[in-house]
């Protein structure tokens, strides 16, 4: 069974294969890529209509790209695997007209994917892939979530951002230290430079004692803090945009390992999945590494590049379902998108 994969909820155009023969885990034959952010990176985030346009560009091509890297054809492709949602309405109506169209062309079945289940599950496409059950820490650019994960498709939320997300944290404090779009791998590498412990910053909902998050505060201390240095000193050096870039990436990673660390605590369970774009983030690894090692817990991560927005995760989610007779799956053209 090949499910082609199509991911267009944001900023990333991807397009996988996967073979989900039998009931192992499924195995990546061939994926592309392309990335927007160079596009959207004058306008400081996604312009929703350019990136909508751009998924239409690129789709086809990149389509085409994935079946010559695996020597097969469309015709070898059994079902047509899309993400339904959650994100951009016209980026996420791109990949759902192109699935039900390959559908309706090929008479082959189309599955709507949620986005996050495939970041969620995106570690079986790793060396080391995780075993049932683990709890996940979700965290991208907008969701934070924590949840005790069964088996595929059973999930429970533990706990969530009540506000912001990291990645958008990572993003909008780096935007007022004038760090470009998306600002979390830039934070991160700015980080490398400075002092943790330069700036006091809250950690907020640390000791609240259950796994909730909130991260909308950091980005005003941030502020508050650029503010005072340029008041101060008509400017912020660039030493001062180092420690302050390791001091928010320090107190966003805190809040993440002492919640992961809750959640394995209330759960008992001793294997702790990592998956979206914050979980490329070095330093949230290497904390959680250390803290998890202690407790002899194990950590997966998904490969680094498969951390972020792409289709392998998309095309091995729906695989996922179908070993497992879970997909709603649609045939003749109908598709619908759930942009929330
Ligand atoms: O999962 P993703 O690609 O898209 C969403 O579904 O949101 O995550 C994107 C987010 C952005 O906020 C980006 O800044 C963040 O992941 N990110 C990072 C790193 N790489 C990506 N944040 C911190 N450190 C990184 N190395
Ligand atoms: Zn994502």
């Amino acid at each position: 069974m090949r499910v082609l994969g199509i991911e267009s909820s944001c900023d990333e155009t991807g397009v996988a294969l996967v073979d989900g023969s039998g009931d192992g885990v499924p195995r990546l034959l061939s994926h592309a890529l392309h990335s927007q952010i160079s596009m959207h990176q004058a306008y400081g985030g996604v312009v929703p209509e350019l990136a909508s346009r751009d998924h239409i560009r690129r789709v086809l091509p990149l389509t085409r790209e994935v079946l010559a890297g695996a020597g097969l054809s469309l015709q070898d492709v059994d079902v047509v695997a899309y993400t339904q949602g959650p994100g951009l309405a016209g980026a996420l109506l791109v990949g759902a007209g192109v699935a039900a169209s390959l559908g309706a062309a090929l008479d082959r079945p189309v599955l709507g994917v949620h986005h996050l289940e495939g970041h969620l599950l995106s570690p079986f496409l790793s060396a080391d892939p995780p075993e049932f059950p683990f709890v996940a820490l979700l965290v991208s650019g907008g969701h934070t979530q924590l949840m005790r994960v069964d088996d595929v498709g059973s999930y429970e939320l533990l706990g969530e951002t009540i506000d912001d997300a990291a990645g958008e944290a990572f993003d909008k404090s780096a935007k007022l230290l004038g760090l470009p779009y998306p600002g979390g791998p830039h934070l991160s590498r700015l980080a490398e430079q400075g002092q943790a412990d330069a700036f006091a910053l809250p950690r907020p909902l640390l000791h609240s004692g259950k796994p909730d998050f909130s991260f909308a505060g950091l980005k005003t201390a941030v502020l508050t803090q650029v503010r005072r240095l340029e008041q101060q000193s008509g400017g912020i050096t660039e030493g001062q945009r180092a420690d302050l870039a390791a001091s928010t990436q320090a107190a966003i990673v805190e809040v993440l390992v002492k919640k992961s660390l809750l959640a394995l605590k209330e759960t008992g369970l001793k294997r702790l999945v990592v998956a979206g774009g914050v979980g490329a983030n070095r330093h949230l690894r290497e904390q959680l590494n250390a803290a998890c090692e202690r407790r002899k817990v194990r950590v997966h991560y998904p490969e680094l590049h498969l951390c972020t927005d792409n289709g392998a995760m998309i095309a091995l989610a729906a695989a996922l379902r179908l070993q497992r007779d879970m997909g709603a799956l649609t045939r003749g053209g109908g598709f619908e998108v759930r942009p929330r």
